[in-house]
């Protein structure tokens, strides 16, 4: 396969901003640029054989140095809410950026979505491989220890593109890294003709913050029962549970069925065919509906409300404060590794 590369920015340090685009056989292509290691367009075509983009973003760098719904950024060190920007560990008590009212939110005002990335390419033969290094500083965003990270995306003639993300610790500190692409399989419009379906008996309960009560519930009998295609039109009208009246929508962790890499969800927008289906190795997936975006994005397309749905795979939020959680420290010495899939289809 091939890797363009076409100059994106410079950056208020003038540092270069590259678009790097992975094409494979079938037209199918993904861009990823090294600010904030963000996918910036998946171009997929529908039945007919119309190529559009599939997920939300900007044409420039401005848009993506000004962008506050991180869309299609990586998102680090811990993504996800921090209850009180702040956690205890091993008798010390480590204080982290509030950035969302009280709580830290994505990472916080430091957040790997607005670094910038040293990328590096590697093309294969019908794989090919964009990888993108940040070295994170001891106490950036109150974070302790330096933390090297890795994310190499590779997009092949599967139509399969996978992100491994990789990264090690000075100290011990924690991690939680996912992908916040929003994605609408139409190109343009809202997802509510989109059907969504996730594999979760169980999700987790938010108090006005948006921070986790601690408490696990099963989706049967709400709305959050996604086990079967739901046309998400359908469950904004009829949802009845009250996070998700008071949300507008889906903002909710999912506890995923099984373990090891997987498939955990499927998107599919019937109209043009166009489906993905998210393989993960990781215990939980935050699922953002979008009801709140409002960015002036792509080809001066507005992305407001229901623009585009984020799933994000990860672990669960707020797991430094509910011990019942797995625990998101990675230690100083030991590598972190975790995988992400979104394969492309028309169905
Ligand atoms: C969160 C939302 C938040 C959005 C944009 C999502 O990951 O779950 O609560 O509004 O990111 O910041």
């Amino acid at each position: 396969m091939a890797i363009t590369i076409r100059p994106f920015g410079i950056d208020s340090l003038g540092r270069r901003i590259n678009c790097y685009t992975m094409e494979n056989r079938h037209g199918y292509s993904v861009s990823i640029i090294n600010y904030g290691a963000s996918i910036q367009s998946i171009k997929v075509p529908d039945r007919c054989g119309k190529i559009e983009d599939v997920v939300l973003g900007f044409d420039t760098l401005e848009g993506y140095q000004n962008n506050t719904a991180y869309i299609g950024a990586t998102i680090g060190r811990v993504c996800n809410r921090i209850d009180g920007a702040s956690y205890d560990y091993e008798g010390k008590r480590y204080t982290l950026d509030a950035n969302d009212g009280l709580n830290t939110l994505h990472g916080g005002r430091e957040g790997f979505h607005g670094k910038f990335w040293i990328a590096q390419t590697t093309e294969g033969e019908g794989r090919d491989f964009v990888t993108m290094y940040l070295n994170s500083h001891a106490g950036e965003g109150g974070f302790p220890g330096s933390m090297r990270t890795q994310v190499v995306f590779s997009f092949g003639d599967d139509n399969r593109l996978e992100i491994n993300y990789l990264a090690t610790a000075s100290e011990d500190t924690p991690v939680n890294l996912t992908n916040h692409s929003y994605f609408n399989l139409s190109g343009k419009g809202t997802i509510k003709d989109h059907v969504l379906s996730v594999d979760a008996p169980t999700f987790l309960d938010v108090n006005e913050e948006n921070i986790p009560l601690g408490t696990v519930h099963t989706v049967e009998n709400t709305v959050y029962d996604l086990r079967s295609p739901v046309l998400i039109e359908k469950a904004i009208k009829t949802g009845n549970h009250p996070t998700f009246k008071r949300q507008k929508g889906f903002d909710v962790s999912f506890r995923l069925s099984g373990k090891g890499l997987r498939e955990v969800a499927m998107l599919h927008h019937p109209d043009s065919g166009r489906t993905i289906r998210v393989r993960t190795d990781q215990p939980a997936l935050q699922v953002y509906s979008g009801q709140f975006l409002n960015e002036q994005g792509k080809g001066g397309a507005h992305h407001g409300a229901y623009a585009g749905i984020a799933l994000e795979t990860q672990h669960e939020p707020d797991a430094l404060h509910q011990p019942s959680f797995r625990s998101i420290i990675l230690k100083a010495g030991d590598t972190y590794h975790t995988q992400t899939c979104y394969a492309f289809s028309v169905e």
